[in-house]
């Protein structure tokens, strides 16, 4: 049998390109060799304070994205976290295997609660819940972007534990880092594209195409530069998209052509904005289509309910499994 494949991702309302190109892309092709499970984290979004209807909405917008951008519900699992209650009842449990200074360490946690008023214990044993997710369908591997590699070693650690107190059960879930895209803010190429730092510096997949070119257009370069000197940060971050672009595409015969002129110090970056446009266009206008069609056709419900009882039957094996190594009540 394919190895398993697990991963998840919040429901964060729209995903940007940076997501699509560092993660999404990445889960659509692990599903021509895998059995890929992907979730989308309910439960961790409530970790911090979120309106109720906002995060339902969002929920199944996250859906509708991730099955626009590729995500294949005929061959893998989509579905929401809380509707398999399995999950908290898993995180519970490895609680109670987890070392209180393992989760004082994690980064995540410090940055997310600095300088917050209220600092849920939610937010505090959120890892422990991405164990639970993880290790709830005894995964073995996990696509992640390099700010989750801490939260994947505390979950082999999590899945030592358990396995050393109640008997060898659930196996170490091994990292399955992408190509690494990594795309910078257009407004400030120093830090990673995100929807925290404010629209300005995201690119949204589904956004609308005058808003792309107008963020396009005003993204920072420099002032322009000597031949040979080295990229700005922000040309290097518009060249990324521009090849990530053309790769999705198959022909990169553009971004090579612009690189040279860089090279030889005649590029002008107007002219790569407009590549970097018309490109990121043709990747973004098919998932954009294919999402109107779903949205209008109704199925995701569906989809979700299909995928979260597919889900539901691999949970309750193992947590019945889980429960009588721990000593719990079962049936
Ligand atoms: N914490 C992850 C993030 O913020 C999301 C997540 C939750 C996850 N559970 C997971 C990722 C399990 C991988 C596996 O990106």
């Amino acid at each position: 049998m394919a190895q398993r494949v697990f991963s998840g991702i919040q429901p964060t309302g729209t995903l940007h390109i940076g997501n699509y190109f560092g993660a999404i892309r990445n889960w659509a092709s692990l599903q021509e060799d895998h059995d890929c499970i992907y979730c989308i984290v309910d439960y961790h979004a409530i970790t911090t304070e979120i309106d109720p209807q906002v995060l339902r909405a969002a929920s199944r917008s996250m859906a509708l994205d991730l099955i626009a951008c590729g995500i294949d519900p005929q061959r893998t699992i989509l579905f929401t976290q809380s509707a398999v209650p399995e999950h908290a009842e898993l995180a519970w449990i490895l609680g109670c295997v987890t070392g209180y200074g393992d989760l004082a360490r994690m980064i995540q946690f410090k940055d997310k609660s600095a300088g917050k008023k209220f600092i849920s214990a939610g937010l505090f044993i959120y890892p422990v819940l991405q164990a639970a997710d993880i290790l709830l369908y005894r995964a073995a591997g996990v696509p992640v972007g390099e700010d989750q590699v801490q939260h994947l070693e505390l979950s082999r650690r999590i899945a030592r534990r358990f396995n050393a107190r109640f008997g060898e059960f659930f196996p170490e879930p091994e990292p399955i880092v992408g190509k690494g895209a990594r795309i910078m803010s257009l407004a400030d190429p120093t830090i990673k594209m995100s929807k925290s730092a404010g629209e300005a510096h995201y690119i949204g997949v589904m956004e609308d195409e005058r808003s792309i070119r107008g963020k396009i257009r005003s993204a920072v370069t420099d002032i322009g530069l000597e031949p040979g000197t080295t990229m700005s940060p922000g040309v290097a971050n518009l060249f990324e998209v521009l090849d990530l672009s053309g790769e999705l595409l198959g022909d990169q015969s553009i971004a090579a052509e612009l690189c040279s002129e860089f090279q030889s110090g005649k590029l002008m970056y107007s002219h790569l904005k407009d590549a970097v446009f018309e490109s990121l266009m043709q990747v973004l206008r098919p998932i954009g289509e294919r999402r109107r069609e779903l949205e209008t056709s109704g199925i995701v419900e569906d989809i979700l309910r299909e995928g979260a009882d597919k889900a539901r039957v691999i949970a309750r094996e193992n947590i019945t499994k889980v429960r009588e190594m721990a000593g719990l009540v079962v049936g």
